[in-house]
């Protein structure tokens, strides 16, 4: 029987890339995305001829704790258990600190950061009784060194690091793995809203002159996901092209 992998935000630049490279690693990914695109995460699925083998949609609204609990504590009634839990929903509001309403503030910090509890919560005790799983969480390298126009997001980033230290130390002794990925700039929708200018001065700062591609990031997902990667744990893994070394 396939292994079952969650994913938030799977249809996302870097989330359908994820879902493809499990999907081809064997996983069956349950792929939620936002509740108000269910019409394109139907279209995506099709484009993508996912079968209900491969892929099965699921609405979740992540920055909804009450949802989330909902429709997590439901899904394990059907599933039994979820092996791999990969938390990658995220979006970014840049601007200036002084700037910042604290709209922008909270909308990243919830979307971000309170996600994780929002999602792992409800999945979390259950991963611990059948053991053997992982939590992997897409971080940023944002938030290991701290972004120009980023105090929400490279704040989320950085307390998603923390997170994952912490719950690590919880899971441990039940074969709960729980590591970061932390992406550099990747070329996604999200990268491509910078301005061009700003964009290529980013660029030039980056030893290996390029962008990462989503399939870079997806492989190291696949890694983690893996029994080879059984002892790896409280681990941040950056995919940056030596924009930082830590
Ligand atoms: N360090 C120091 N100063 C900087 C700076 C930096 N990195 N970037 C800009 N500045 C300075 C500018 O030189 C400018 O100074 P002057 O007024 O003296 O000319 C001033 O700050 C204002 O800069 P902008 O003209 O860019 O200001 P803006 O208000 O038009 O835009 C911004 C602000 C939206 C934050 C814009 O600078 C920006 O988009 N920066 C990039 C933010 C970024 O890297 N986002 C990552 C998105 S992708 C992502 O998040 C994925 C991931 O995980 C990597």
């Amino acid at each position: 029987m396939k292994k079952v992998a969650l994913v938030t935000g799977a249809k996302g630049g870097i989330g359908s890339s994820i879902t493809q490279a499990l999907v081809d690693a064997g996983f069956r990914v349950i792929a939620t995305h936002h509740p108000k695109s269910e019409q394109s995460a139907k279209e995506w699925i099709k484009e993508n001829n996912y079968s209900a083998e491969s892929v099965q949609l699921l609405p979740l609204d992540v920055v909804d704790t009450a949802f989330c609990k909902e429709s997590l504590t439901a899904l394990l009634e059907q599933e039994g258990h979820i092996d791999v839990l990969v938390n990658n929903a995220g979006i970014t509001k840049d601007t200036t600190f002084k700037r910042m309403t604290a709209e922008q503030w909270n909308d990243v910090i919830n979307t971000n950061l309170n996600s994780l509890f929002n999602v792992t919560q409800p999945l979390f005790d259950s991963m611990c009784q059948h053991g053997n799983a992982r939590i992997i969480n897409i971080t940023s390298v944002n938030g290991l060194k701290g972004q120009f126009g980023q105090t929400n997001y490279s704040a989320a980033k950085a307390g998603m690091i923390g997170f994952t230290k912490a719950l690590a130390a919880e899971g441990a002794r039940s074969g709960v793995t729980v590591n970061a990925i932390a992406p550099g700039y990747t070329g996604t929708a999200m990268v491509e809203a910078i301005k061009p200018e700003v964009l290529e001065s980013i660029k030039a700062e980056i030893p290996m002159k390029r962008l990462a591609q989503p399939q870079e990031v997806a492989a190291a997902v696949v890694f983690l996901a893996s029994d080879a990667a059984a002892y790896i744990t409280g681990e941040t893994l950056s995919v940056n092209g030596g924009l930082y070394m830590h």
